[in-house]
């Protein structure tokens, strides 16, 4: 691929979905839209870019970018410490105030759902509170990723071994999972609880719909934006965040230079973002 088509490709594939190329990744780019020209018997990646431009609405060619592009790496129980707090302080605390008002609905967004392990791990925590009837809100789960292959993933609910490299306890494995030959299918019961669903965070109209949530999990997916992106994003949570809500971030991520709006609230090992 030469520089001047890596440019253009970029610059379209960015401005679709807000994710960005820098000029070091040309061969990442390459190798993995390689894929995409023999399945299309195109020879070039001048002829591919002219196959993208002659389409009116180039809907479908998007979506077979976005599944080779994006970097789906997720796991069950990934950042326990976070988990470990939203469970068991804030959630608690969140649901008492709301319940106060007389408001017993939930509301959870993974906004870049990946496979599902981030929302199925959520689910079968919820799960347990409400087994110890801890927990008898009305909630709403939703989990949703820009690329339609790995949608399709999460929604089978069916995960190897890769999938579960955290220091998961094996209580939910067993429980909450059947297995079949090294395949381990996500229980009913859990799967019930969560819905999937395709949204490309780059679309603000389209992140707006997802309203007064409590609880939006954005983790490891800002790292593949620009700040601009990043910016526009944060933006649009913290609009359809409730006050009180909470935003979580990857582990090793942070708003610093993004936002300011969100309090950043500290506890041992880990901190996350209020909208007070
Ligand atoms: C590394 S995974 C993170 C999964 C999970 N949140 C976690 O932390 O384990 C990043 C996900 O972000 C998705 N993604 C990338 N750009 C996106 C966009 N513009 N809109 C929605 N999802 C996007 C990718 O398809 C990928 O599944």
């Amino acid at each position: 691929m030469s520089k001047n088509v890596f440019l253009k490709l970029r610059e379209f594939i960015y401005e679709k979905s807000g994710i960005f190329f820098p000029e070091g990744k040309l061969y990442l780019l390459e190798s993995r839209l390689s894929k995409r020209l023999i399945e299309l018997e195109i020879d070039s990646f001048e002829q591919y870019l002219y196959h993208i431009r002659k389409q009116i609405s180039p809907t479908e060619e998007l979506a077979a970018i976005y599944n080779l592009i994006t970097i789906n790496e997720t796991f069950f129980f990934r950042f326990e410490k976070q988990l470990d707090l939203f469970i068991n302080k804030l959630l608690p605390e969140v649901r008492e105030k709301k319940a106060a008002k007389h408001d017993r609905r939930i509301n959870i967004w993974s906004s870049a759902s990946s496979s599902g392990e981030e929302l199925y791990t959520i689910a079968m925590l919820l799960k347990e509170k409400m087994a110890q009837k801890l927990f008898t809100t009305n909630l709403r789960l939703h989990g949703t990723d820009i690329s339609a292959r790995i949608l399709k993933k999460a929604k089978l609910g069916q995960y190897g071994s890769n999938s579960f490299r955290s220091n998961m306890d094996n209580y939910y494995k067993t429980k909450y999972f059947t297995n079949e030959d090294g395949v381990f299918s996500v229980k009913d019961e859990i799967k019930r609880m969560v819905s999937f669903d395709y949204t490309n965070l780059n679309d603000v109209s389209a992140i707006r719909k997802q309203r007064s949530l409590d609880f939006l999990f954005c983790r490891n997916v800002l790292i593949y934006f620009d700040k601009e992106m990043k910016k526009r994003v944060i933006r649009a949570f913290y609009d359809i965040l409730n006050h009180g809500g909470y935003l979580f971030l990857g582990e090793a991520e942070s708003l610093h230079g993004i936002s300011s709006a969100f309090k950043v609230v500290h506890f041992p090992g880990v901190f996350v973002y209020w909208k007070e």
